[in-house]
């Protein structure tokens, strides 16, 4: 099976979502921020503040790299990995892509813990709505780039894959 490449905006459950996709599919898992965070002994908010975005991204990559060289395995990105060209290039070149999507309420929900998100922290209430609105406003085309869409705001992570694997059965891609 090709691998299945779960993107979207931050707060769209891609992590939650993909462990219970790969369950169900009796594939492997691997989400790219846990393995950076493994890989460098290292949460992503410090990774940040110790070494700035630019480096993260640089781990994002290698990371890309390594992951998309697998087979029949649910990928969970990070909200920021596809505005690189080359990493959607990787991560299409073996898999399929589906983007979670979720209205800007439930985004704003989802990621409310401080300290978690460092793209966002460092803005209150109404800042933080702006920046979300900002931020998806400037991702939108990358992903649009998406082979199908499932849009997460007011389902649980169970009715979210469940929208997934009939999206993959219509496309062929799993047949169970
Ligand atoms: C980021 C999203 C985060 C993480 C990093 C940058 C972004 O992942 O990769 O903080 O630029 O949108 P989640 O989408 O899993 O929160």
């Amino acid at each position: 099976m090709k691998n299945i490449v779960l993107i979207g905006f931050m707060g769209t459950g891609k992590t939650s979502t993909g462990k219970i996709l790969a369950t169900k599919l009796g594939c492997a898992f691997m989400d790219l921020d846990q393995k950076i965070e493994a890989e460098h002994q290292m949460s992503i908010p410090e990774m940040f503040r110790q070494h700035g975005e630019n480096f993260f991204r640089q781990c994002e990559r290698q990371m890309v790299e390594k992951v998309s060289a697998r087979r029949n395995t649910v990928i969970s990105t990070g909200g920021g990995t596809v505005k690189d060209p080359e990493n959607t290039k990787l991560l299409k070149s073996q898999g399929i892509m589906v983007c979670l999507t979720a209205s800007v309420e439930a985004i704003l929900e989802r990621t409310g813990k401080r300290g978690k998100r460092p793209v966002l922290d460092g803005k209150d209430e109404g800042d933080r709505r702006k920046a979300i609105e900002d931020l998806l406003e400037e991702r939108r085309s990358v992903y649009a780039q998406a082979d199908c869409t499932v849009d997460t705001t007011d389902k649980s992570p169970l009715q979210v894959v469940d929208d997934i694997i009939r999206q993959l059965r219509v496309r062929g891609i799993v047949h169970a």
